[in-house]
C-alpha cells in the first residue's frame, strides 16, 4: 500500500449515479423523488449525473436536499458555433455541481481523446464545476499487462495543466472498460490495486498532500451486492454507478455501503 490507511478519512466518499442516456424528465423526477428519502441521512456525497434535458427538472427536484446534480459532458469553449454542444458556463448557470468528463463511452463512440478530455476538464474547472474524470483500460490492454501504462498516460494527459489548487475540484473515476455494463466487476483487489496506482500517479504529479485528498471512485458493474467489498478498500473512495443508479433502492443501498465504509 502506497499511502497510510489513515488517509482514507481525509477524503470525501462520493457515490455518483451516471444515468447515461436513460430517463425522460418525467421519469427523472419520479426517480429522484423516490431516492430523496432513501439517502436523506447519507454521510457520503450523493450525486446524480443525468441527461442534459433532465438537468433543470433534476435541480428543482433536488433543491434543499443532499443530492447534487451532475451533467455527463460539456464542451471546452464558453460559447460559439458548436452545434449540439453545451458549455460548462451553461451548466454552472443553471445550478449544476458536477460534470463527468472522459467517460469510456464517449472515448469509444464519440471520438473523445485525452486531448479533448483535458480541454473539457480545464473548461469545466474554470467555470467552477467539480469534475469526475474517467480513466480505465480496455480488456486487451489488461491482458497485455499494460494497465498501469494506460492509466498513467490518461492521468497525465487528462490532468495536464490542472493546478494543485484545482485538484480540490477533481474526482477520478477508475472504470475498467471491460467491467462497464457487462456484469463483470473488477475484484476488490483489482480495483484497489489500480486506485492505489492512480494515487501514486497523483503523488508524482502533485505531491502527497494533494494526492491523499483526491476522491478516487471505482465504476463498472458496481451494485448493491458488491459495493461493500469494493468500498472497504483504502483507495476506493466511492463509486460511479451506471445500471444500478437507475433503481432507487439499489442506489440507496450502495450509498449505505459507502457510509459504512467511512469513519467520519
Ligand atoms: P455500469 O454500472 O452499468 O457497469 O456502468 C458503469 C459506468 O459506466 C458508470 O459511469
Amino acid at each position: 500500500m502506497l499511502l497510510d490507511a489513515l488517509t482514507r478519512d481525509m477524503r470525501k466518499t462520493i457515490i455518483a449515479g451516471n444515468w447515461k442516456m436513460n430517463k425522460t424528465p418525467a421519469e427523472a423526477t419520479a426517480l429522484l423523488e423516490e431516492l430523496k428519502p432513501l439517502v436523506a441521512d447519507a454521510k457520503s456525497e450523493v450525486v446524480a449525473c443525468v441527461p442534459f434535458v433532465d438537468l433543470g427538472i433534476a435541480i428543482e427536484a433536488a433543491r434543499d436536499t443532499n443530492i447534487k446534480i451532475g451533467a455527463q459532458n460539456c464542451h471546452w469553449e464558453e460559447s460559439g458555433a458548436y452545434t449540439g454542444e453545451i458549455s460548462a458556463a451553461m451548466l454552472k448557470d443553471i445550478g449544476v455541481d458536477y460534470v463527468v468528463i472522459g467517460h469510456s463511452e464517449r472515448r469509444q463512440y464519440f471520438g473523445e481523446t485525452d486531448e479533448t478530455v483535458n480541454k473539457r476538464v480545464k473548461a469545466a474547472l474554470a467555470a467552477g464545476l467539480k469534475v469526475i474524470v474517467c480513466v480505465g483500460e480496455l480488456l486487451w490492454e489488461r491482458e497485455c499487462n499494460i494497465t498501469n501504462e494506460v492509466i498513467a498516460r490518461q492521468i497525465k494527459l487528462d490532468l495536464w495543466d490542472v493546478t494543485p489548487e484545482e485538484m480540490k475540484n477533481i474526482v477520478i473515476a477508475y472504470e475498467p472498460v471491460w467491467a462497464i455494463g457487462t456484469g463483470k466487476t473488477a475484484t476488490a483487489e483489482q480495483a484497489e490495486e489500480v486506485c492505489d496506482f492512480i494515487r501514486m500517479c497523483l503523488k508524482t504529479l502533485y505531491g502527497l498532500e494533494v494526492a491523499s485528498a483526491v476522491t478516487i471512485q471505482y465504476g463498472g458493474s458496481m451494485n448493491d451486492q458488491n459495493a461493500a467489498e469494493l468500498l472497504a478498500k483504502t483507495n476506493v473512495d466511492g463509486g460511479l454507478i451506471g445500471g444500478a443508479s437507475l433503481v432507487a433502492e439499489k442506489f440507496a443501498a450502495i450509498v449505505k455501503a459507502a457510509d459504512a465504509s467511512t469513519t467520519y
